[in-house]
């Protein structure tokens, strides 16, 4: 990585604007210099936290030679515009999630990003989970067979969503598939090894208000099945989420929305159980996620119980294994009391992840291809909802909207 100090400015200080800085803040090689919002009181604060000059929108930071990434944190209608600017003014983005509200328009960022040779991230937390990692190795390495089936329960609050947020608003926030999903679509991408192809959906309104109840269901190139379920009706204390990944012998159960702890229960044979047995000596190698500083407390806990299924072949969907042995395996980050910390770490590793492409020139982790797909099931899932038909994801230029 170059040592040159990459120069960060902001554009939309509010809740998660903040929230970011924050969390980037002291990373070796980054300087935040500029923060700018359109109101100017919210972002006088945040400047003064960070020792950053105060700027009223995306040209003032421009106009700056100190800035050579922008981070965008305001309401997602505005994410295609700003970037779009920043990556034409020479800059990388860092650009929060949805990518933009259509897919057409991510496809513009991801053009304009092309053209520049400037690097592109989006703030897809869960790519940059160390669990969810743990879990993609798993499977890399053969210990655990790619899901046919995800699902993903999400309770979510909103009790900080007051009627007027907006986020209720789809002209700004493009609906809860979008605002929301996206983490999730690509997380499912990302897990399932496979691009999603079809998706119907259906949406619930509460009565005399807004949309709060989403469900999708996708189906991915590998004939494997994702269910996803948002809805926005809890208080913060009655939050809960649940993730849950068929892998056909063996099943993970994830909570949290920000994973935190993993059960996986599978069958095995006798070499299985060997390198099931040897995990915990491996979490730290398992669990690596570059720029996420780790606790201390995460945990790889591994039980296997020889012989419980007996020894005659066991079969699912046509597939015949002797997998007489049970595992049951725990990947716990320091459970929900570890959430705070492993968001923040997660969004210190996504931009971590940026900067290593503004230096290498590297793809990121979660760059434009992922902020495309995911914005193209989540807007087909929205018409989906609309027109109570099946629709084809449109990622890729030329697909069917
Ligand atoms: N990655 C994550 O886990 C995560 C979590 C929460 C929010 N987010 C995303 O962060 C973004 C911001 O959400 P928030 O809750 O902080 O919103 P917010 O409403 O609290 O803040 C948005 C800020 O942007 C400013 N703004 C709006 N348009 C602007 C413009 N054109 N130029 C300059 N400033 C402008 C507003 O004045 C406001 O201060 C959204 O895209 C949201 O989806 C991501």
């Amino acid at each position: 990585m170059s040592s040159a100090p990459l120069g960060a400015g902001l554009v939309g200080c509010g809740a998660f604007g903040a929230y970011v800085l924050d969390a980037v803040a002291g990373l070796p090689g980054l300087g935040i210099r500029a923060v700018a919002d359109a109101d100017t009181h919210r972002a006088a604060p945040l400047g003064a936290r960070h020792g950053a000059a105060v700027c009223d929108g995306l040209d003032a930071l421009l106009a700056r030679a100190d800035v050579d990434v922008v981070v965008i944190a305001t309401p997602p209608h505005t994410h295609a515009d700003l970037a779009v600017r920043a990556l034409r003014g020479g800059r990388h983005v860092f650009c929060e999630k949805p990518l933009a509200l259509t897919a057409e328009d991510a496809r513009r960022v991801g053009d304009e990003a092309r053209r520049s040779g400037k690097a592109l991230a989006v703030d897809h937390v869960l790519r940059h989970n160390p669990l969810l990692r743990a879990l993609e190795r798993l499977m890399a390495e053969g210990l655990l067979e790619r899901p046919r089936r995800f699902l993903f329960e999400n309770d979510a609050a909103d009790e900080d969503l007051g009627p007027d947020h907006w986020f209720w608003d789809p002209a700004r926030s493009g609906g809860i598939f979008v605002e929301h999903g996206v983490h999730f679509f690509d997380a499912a991408e990302a897990l399932l090894g496979a691009a999603p192809a079809t998706v119907r959906a259906t949406a619930v309104r509460r009565r005399g208000g807004p949309v709060d109840m989403v469900v999708a269901d996708v189906v991915h190139e590998s004939g494997a099945l994702a269910t996803h379920l948002h809805s926005f009706t809890h208080a913060h204390r009655a939050e809960r989420q649940l993730m849950r990944l068929d892998h056909g012998f063996a099943e993970s159960v994830i909570t949290g929305w920000i994973p935190t702890r993993a059960t996986v229960t599978a069958w095995t044979d006798d070499d299985g159980a060997a390198r099931w047995e040897r995990l915990p000596l491996r979490a730290a190698e398992l669990l690596d996620v570059a720029g996420f500083e780790p606790s201390g407390d995460e945990r790889v806990t591994v039980r296997v119980e020889r012989g419980a299924g007996g020894s005659a072949p066991a079969s699912g969907r046509g597939v015949s294994r002797t997998v007489p042995h049970r595992v049951e395996a725990v990947v716990d980050l320091g459970g929900e009391a570890a959430k705070a910390r492993v968001y923040t770490q997660s969004v210190r590793a996504a931009f971590a992840d940026l900067m290593h492409s503004a230096a290498t020139g590297s793809a990121p982790v979660a760059g434009a291809a992922a902020g495309i797909s995911s914005v193209a099931v989540a807007e087909a899932a929205a018409r989906a909802a609309t027109s109570g038909t099946e629709r084809h994801v449109a990622a890729r230029q030329g697909g069917t909207p």
